[in-house]
């Protein structure tokens, strides 16, 4: 779509150059390992929730990168394909998720991106639910108990009280809880950080995407953006203003923004590097 077009160009630009000025690359052999098959199996979440949730339920959420055979699946291997060299490339284990505005497909792709990566049996994943004024991706999977991060950082619930696995193999969530209005100061707190510490350091050989709240609605994404290794950026078609695009390339400039996703495109052959379809 053309009135976004000059700033995704930017971004892929970015994207494909490898890294942005000012971009803090962790040297492959002192990050984290990057996930093997090996290291994989046998991981046992002792203590996290079981939640049964369908097929058919997520599939009512738009929640489909489970299903083998499944038009729009496709478009989220793609995505995790490109995603996951990126992350492997530099020695990455944690991506964000976010956008300009509210609505625009941030949690939908995070979530699909989130269970297409644990399907490939090299990686397990755990999507964490950082958007404190919005936390929908409880909703995605139809899970109704209590507890979530917000717990965490304001009553200092350990995390493995709240994380739950739906039925897919190596996903583990970290839901939200109550929605609060205060996020950014929250987020910016020592125990946000060593919570993120945690996630990230909990177990070796794993991914985990943040699912963000929007740019340029709060300064949320800037208090959590330093303890992240990479961004992923969600445009809607028809939705998310030029003018909006080039400002978050401004705010992103620096940063470790690895692609720009055109979500609910209706255009089969854009040539963008990342579309999700409209579904
Ligand atoms: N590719 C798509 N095709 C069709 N509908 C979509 C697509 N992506 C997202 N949606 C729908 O758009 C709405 C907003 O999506 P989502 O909740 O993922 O956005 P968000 O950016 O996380 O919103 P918020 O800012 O409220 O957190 C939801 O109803 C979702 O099902
Ligand atoms: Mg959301």
């Amino acid at each position: 779509m053309e009135p976004i077009k000059a700033a995704i160009e930017r971004a892929r630009h970015q994207r494909n150059s490898g890294e942005a000025p000012g971009f803090k690359k962790r040297s492959p052999a002192s990050a984290a390992p990057v996930p093997n098959d090996e290291a994989l199996t046998g991981i046992e979440y002792t203590h996290t929730f079981q939640h049964q949730v369908s097929r058919d339920d997520l599939a009512a959420n738009r929640v489909i990168a489970q299903e083998k055979r499944h038009a729009f699946a496709d478009a989220y291997r793609m995505l995790r394909t490109q995603v996951l060299s990126k992350l492997r490339d530099n020695g990455w284990t944690t991506l964000g998720v976010t956008s300009a505005g509210a609505g625009q497909g941030k949690t939908l792709t995070a979530t699909n991106l989130a269970i297409s990566m644990a399907r490939n049996v090299k990686h397990t994943v755990l999507l964490a639910d950082f958007d404190l004024r919005r936390p929908n991706v409880r909703n995605l999977f139809n899970y109704e108990r209590e507890g979530g991060l917000i717990d965490c950082i304001e009553r200092g619930l350990p995390v493995e009280d709240v994380l739950f696995t739906p039925d897919i193999d190596g996903l583990v969530v970290l839901p939200g809880g109550e929605a609060v209005d205060e996020s950014s100061e929250l987020l910016g707190t020592a125990r946000v950080s060593g919570l993120v510490q945690e996630l990230r350091d909990r177990y070796q050989n794993r991914i985990v995407i943040f699912d963000l709240p929007p740019l340029l609605v709060t300064d949320d994404v800037f208090e959590i953006m330093p303890q992240l290794d990479s961004l992923l950026f969600v445009v809607e078609e028809g939705k998310t203003r030029r003018d909006e695009v080039a400002r978050c390339m401004d705010l992103l400039e620096g940063k470790n923004l690895i692609g720009t996703i055109l979500n609910k495109s209706r255009d089969s052959q854009s040539s963008y590097g990342y579309q999700t379809p409209y579904y």
